[in-house]
């Protein structure tokens, strides 16, 4: 087992690839903190996970008021003694052009996808330098390399995510490795909400590998990225796409 004894908070863990990385964790012997808002879906990830005999627990957690990450970290302190992998993974959709998104829809998706992280990461680092070894994972997207129509504030907020990801990288070593992935087209219930993956069927045409990925495929990363099997990986930003160009 890739990481006996861990402890892992993993934030967005109660759907879609969050949920795939928490229950792979746990297969893989971390101890696993499952945050998110929706306690009913929180609530399956912890039963499954001890129902494969793992251990896990749920914590409430609402992103767009990044203070709250301070109670996860508290709960699993109390709970499991220490951090060892925190996965950065929550993240909030914004639909709107850029001439329309107001400042409140702006904000929200800035606190959700990029304050949180950063706040949560204050938090767990000092934990981790005093340990002398920790891992930080982030969620970028595609959408932090390019610009498209429609997505103003999703965009800036996946572009600085990236520029986060490098910044802890730099900061927060030698104790700690800090990488992000950059998934593509991936079958979760944020692309259900932009109408699902059919509706998205020019980006699995235009993938060489011809399809679109599930969340499993990026909780095969993110498990590489916590253990040491990446222990010489860095500051890095990784796209998981199949191979668009986008
Ligand atoms: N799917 C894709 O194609 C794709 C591509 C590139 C990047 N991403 C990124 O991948 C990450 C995971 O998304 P997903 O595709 O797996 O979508 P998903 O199935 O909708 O999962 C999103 C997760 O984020 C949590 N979340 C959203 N808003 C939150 C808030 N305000 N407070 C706390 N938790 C919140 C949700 O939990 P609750 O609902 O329980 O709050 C859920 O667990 C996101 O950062 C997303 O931007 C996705």
């Amino acid at each position: 087992m890739k990481l006996q004894g861990k402890v892992a908070i993993i934030t967005g863990a109660t759907s879609g690839m969050g949920r795939a990385t928490a229950l792979l964790f746990a297969r893989e012997g971390a101890k696993v903190v499952v945050t998110g808002r929706n306690e009913e879906r929180a609530q399956a990830v912890v039963e499954q996970i001890r129902q494969e005999g793992g251990e896990g627990m749920y914590l409430l957690v609402d992103a767009a008021r990044p203070e709250e990450m301070k109670m996860v970290v508290d709960k699993t302190l109390e709970a499991y003694g220490t951090v060892d992998i925190l996965f950065n993974n929550a993240g909030a959709l914004s639909l709107s052009p850029l001439l329309e998104v107001s400042l409140e829809e702006w904000d929200r998706v800035f606190n959700v996808n990029v304050t949180a992280a950063l706040y949560a990461t204050q938090l767990v680092a000092p934990i981790m330098k005093d340990k002398g070894k920790g891992v930080i994972i982030n969620t970028a997207s595609v959408a932090s390399f390019a610009g498209h129509f429609g997505f103003a504030a999703y965009i800036a907020s996946k572009h600085a995510m990236a520029g986060l990801t490098k910044s802890m990288a730099w900061e927060l070593g030698p104790e700690i490795r800090v990488n992000a992935i950059a998934p593509g087209l991936i079958n979760t219930a944020m692309v259900e909400s932009c109408g699902g993956v059919e509706a998205l069927c020019g980006l699995i045409e235009a993938s060489p590998l011809k399809r679109y990925g599930n969340p499993e495929d990026i909780a095969n990363v993110a498990l590489f990225l916590a253990s040491d099997d990446s222990s010489f990986l860095n500051g890095q930003i990784i796209r998981v796409d199949g191979g668009i160009e986008c």
